[in-house]
């Protein structure tokens, strides 16, 4: 006999129709574009930045007719192409996001490079935050067999999760440790938080749809409810556990063979 909560869950996410359930995904895929947006415009505001110094400088010398110290003017523009580089491959990744289709056929997949592509689109946050990120990924991992787009999704809003609560709370190690290991014939990934940890009386309620605790332009309160939705879609599972007064550590597993909808 399942948990009542796993129960409700089911119930609240099972689809009437393959149409709802295309509509319940695209829903959540826009909630995510919009959160995808806020960490783009820090990932493409250093490189731009950078960009605008050093044409700045090149200007300054002009002005100034000094004589172009032509070998240093060659690497500034190396450095300038590597920037425009760096930013066309993140646009370039959020085109794929946008363009993959939510209802495309699950296939096997890396998913380190899941996490991070996901991680691609709020690092520059979490950098300007001051939040360490620390990586503990198990070698030889075999693939698993998901949507890519989908459980991006998932990723980034953990991470959003885990951002507001290191920040709300003002702890005193702004940490994200994202942990990965093969368990049997399932891969699971951990998402944790030196974020304080979810209050006891609020635990039951984080994965129904629209139950949020932040302000209405801070948050809707679909995050989490998208994401069970999406994992149990994907033949997984979305849990997590409270280490009280520390943090918050999510547990996804995913299953590495051909998953059978039933
Ligand atoms: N890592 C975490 N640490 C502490 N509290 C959390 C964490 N993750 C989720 N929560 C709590 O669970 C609530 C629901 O999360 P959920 O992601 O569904 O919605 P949201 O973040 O409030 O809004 P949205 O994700 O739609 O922008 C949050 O408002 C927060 O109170
Ligand atoms: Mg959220």
């Amino acid at each position: 006999m399942k948990p009542p909560i796993e129960q409700a869950l089911e119930q609240t996410h099972s689809p009437q129709s393959a149409a709802s359930q295309a509509q319940f995904l695209h829903t959540a895929k826009l909630t995510t574009l919009g959160e995808m947006a806020t960490g783009l415009a820090h990932e493409l505001n250093q490189p731009l930045n950078n960009i605008k110094v050093i044409a700045q400088s090149v200007i300054r010398n002009i002005k100034k007719q000094r004589a172009l110290d032509l070998p240093k003017l060659h690497e500034e523009l190396d450095i300038m192409i590597a920037q425009i580089n760096r930013m066309s491959t993140t646009i370039e990744h959020l085109r794929q996001f946008s363009v993959q289709k939510v209802q495309d056929p699950p296939e096997p997949t890396d998913i380190h490079g899941v996490i991070d592509g996901a991680l691609e689109f709020i690092a520059a946050l979490l950098r300007f935050e001051q939040i360490d990120i620390q990586k503990e990924y198990a070698p030889d991992l075999p693939q698993v067999f998901i949507n890519r787009s989908q459980m991006e999704q998932v990723f980034l809003n953990l991470f959003h999760n885990a951002k507001d609560a290191l920040l709300e709370n003002k702890v005193p190690v702004k940490r994200l440790v994202l942990r990965t290991r093969a368990v049997a014939e399932h891969i699971q990934v951990e998402v944790e938080d030196t974020g304080g940890g979810i209050p006891a009386p609020i635990r039951e309620k984080i994965f129904q749809p629209f139950f949020s605790t932040k302000a209405v332009d801070k948050g809707t309160g679909m995050g989490l409810s998208a994401s069970w939705g999406i994992v149990k879609s994907n033949g997984g599972s979305l849990t997590f556990k409270v280490q009280e007064g520390v943090g918050t550590t999510f547990l996804i597993q995913l299953p590495i063979k051909t998953y059978n909808k039933k």
